[in-house]
């Protein structure tokens, strides 16, 4: 893993979409995995910003949203759809023929996205957030490490921590969600994970230096070839080395 510790949000964001820019040079028709979340926020104000200044080009891309909610309506302003739809592909111009989530049109047949996936190509770049239990996606601790796309029930915990989305009311976020299984997310082949802010500090240092175990799914990622872990200062407090925090213009950069 290659670990690189930012002096804040932005700069880290702007590392993430240097490290896209690289990607879409060498391969403009990439495709990319993408999530959802408060993390990726400040990563897709970033990428548009290069788009409108043109140094960053979506179009030829397709991309595979890591989630859905299961049972919301593409236009339910609560969906991952709409989130997307809000912070990158209204803004980057994208279009539903080159955009894919696994709900609703998998919910019969969740494997069947792993399929699409691999139909056109696989995907190149992975982006990654991670929750406060160690889940990717939504694959909660207890997921097997082989599993593909599938049918979620959400726990308590993670359903709290996505309420501010839902008008605060934990109760009103949905049961059930279709998610990329731990092996769908493995198969790419760059990820990047993010996280940002003192709360992920510990789940990110039992990500880096744990067991590698399903009670920790994104532990996983330390069997992937090419993962870049990508965080501010708060979120990387826990990893080593921690006495090059003294500068926050310069980042700090080790591989474990
Ligand atoms: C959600 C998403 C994940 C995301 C995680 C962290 O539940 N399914 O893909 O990485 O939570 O979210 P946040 O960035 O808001 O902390």
């Amino acid at each position: 893993m290659h670990i690189e510790v930012f002096g804040d949000q932005k700069r880290a964001s702007q590392r993430i979409v240097d490290l896209l820019t690289r990607q879409l040079r060498a391969y403009p028709y990439s495709v990319l995995g993408l999530a959802t979340g408060a993390t990726v926020i400040p990563i897709y104000r970033e990428i548009i910003e290069r788009i409108r200044r043109e140094q960053l080009n979506l179009a030829p891309v397709r991309t595979f949203n890591l989630d859905e909610y299961m049972g919301l309506q593409d236009h339910d302003p609560h969906s991952f759809h709409a989130f997307m739809q809000r912070h990158l592909f209204y803004p980057a111009h994208l279009t539903p023929d080159q955009t894919f989530f696994p709900f609703p049109e998998f919910s019969q047949d969740p494997s069947g996205y792993d399929r699409l996936i691999e139909q056109h190509g696989g995907i190149d770049w992975q982006l990654l957030g991670i929750g406060h239990n160690g889940h990717i996606g939504f694959n909660e601790p207890g997921t097997a490490f082989d599993s593909e796309t599938h049918v979620v029930k959400l726990t308590e915990n993670t359903r709290k921590a996505n309420r501010h989305w839902f008008d605060g009311d934990w109760h009103h976020v949905p049961e059930q969600a279709l998610t990329m299984g731990l092996k769908t997310i493995m198969r790419s082949r760059t990820i990047v994970l993010a996280a940002f802010g003192a709360s992920k500090s510990a789940v990110l240092a039992k990500a880096v230096y744990g067991l590698v175990c399903p009670e920790l799914p994104a532990s996983i990622l330390q069997h992937h070839p090419r993962v870049y872990i990508i965080c501010d200062q708060e979120a990387g407090s826990l990893l080593r080395p921690s006495s090059s925090f003294h500068s926050p213009d310069f980042p700090s950069q080790f591989d474990v």
